[in-house]
């Protein structure tokens, strides 16, 4: 497939990996993906062990990403961490707005919008989650839904003049269900041409990740589909043989 931007595959390591357990996964992927050197690779541990994996990592074409931070550098914040925190620590990548962060922990379209801007501000890539529920779906309100969520930060990803938009339709993330090729195509189709009004020229540069329920079984028919960059992998970035399959699909 002929590809206007260089594909990126994250894998959210969510609340698993904490310890060493994380850098001894971190070394599988990077020695497994090794050969893949046309795919942007990144994983994000949690936070205990992004400096651990960043230090395994170092010097190999693997990302570390954070799964989530706090708009502000520092202060009287218990409990959070800030983006010169992550980047000390060898993150250069953040997730942000994560629909179980969104629906967990109370993030809104505004808060992540303030986190895309910070991450931005501070030299951190943000690889911000959008996407609609089942019930959203349902109701018809699918478009409207992403559109306003991408909407939310849409002006400081244009200002930086890229980044990257992960599709994640929420009721196919750990369900073992994938959104199917039409509907990933029709939404990552919206997605670039929202993208195309906020974004202006700075569309061509973002990258838009599909998300949910990726497998070795899928992969190949995703990544053929029509607008899709690349993924984010959930549960099957937790063993480092699916996941380099993942990495190495076929188009
Ligand atoms: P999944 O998770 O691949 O396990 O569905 C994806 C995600 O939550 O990012």
């Amino acid at each position: 497939m002929n590809r206007k931007r260089r594909p990126l595959i994250a894998g959210n390591w969510k609340l698993n990996h904490g310890g060493s357990s994380a850098c001894a996964l971190a070394a599988d992927v990077a020695r497994r993906t090794a050969g893949f050197t046309a795919v942007d690779v990144v994983v994000a541990p949690p936070f205990t062990a992004i400096a651990a994996v960043a230090h395994e990592l170092d010097g190999k074409p693997v990302g570390v990403a954070a799964q989530n931070f706090y708009p502000k550098d520092s202060g009287a914040l218990t409990g959070e961490v800030s983006a010169p925190m992550l980047l000390e620590s060898g993150a250069k990548w953040v997730i942000i707005g994560h629909s179980e962060r969104r629906q967990f922990f109370g993030e809104t379209d505004a808060s992540v919008a303030e986190k895309v801007a910070a991450a931005l501000a501070k030299g951190l890539r943000p690889i911000a989650c959008v996407g609609e529920t089942l019930e959203q779906r349902e109701r018809g309100e699918t478009l409207a839904v992403v559109g306003r969520q991408i909407d939310a930060f849409a002006k400081s990803l244009a200002a930086a003049g890229a980044g990257v938009i992960a599709y994640e339709p929420v009721w196919a993330i750990g369900s073992g269900r994938p959104a199917t090729a039409t509907q990933v195509a029709e939404m990552h189709d919206l997605i670039r041409s929202v993208s195309r009004g906020l974004f202006g020229e700075a569309s061509p540069a973002v990258r838009v990740l599909y998300g949910g329920s990726v497998t070795p079984d899928n992969v190949d028919d995703l990544m053929r589909t029509p607008g899709v960059d690349g993924l984010l992998v959930g549960g099957a970035s937790l063993d480092a043989a699916q996941f380099a399959r993942i990495v190495s699909y076929r188009s």
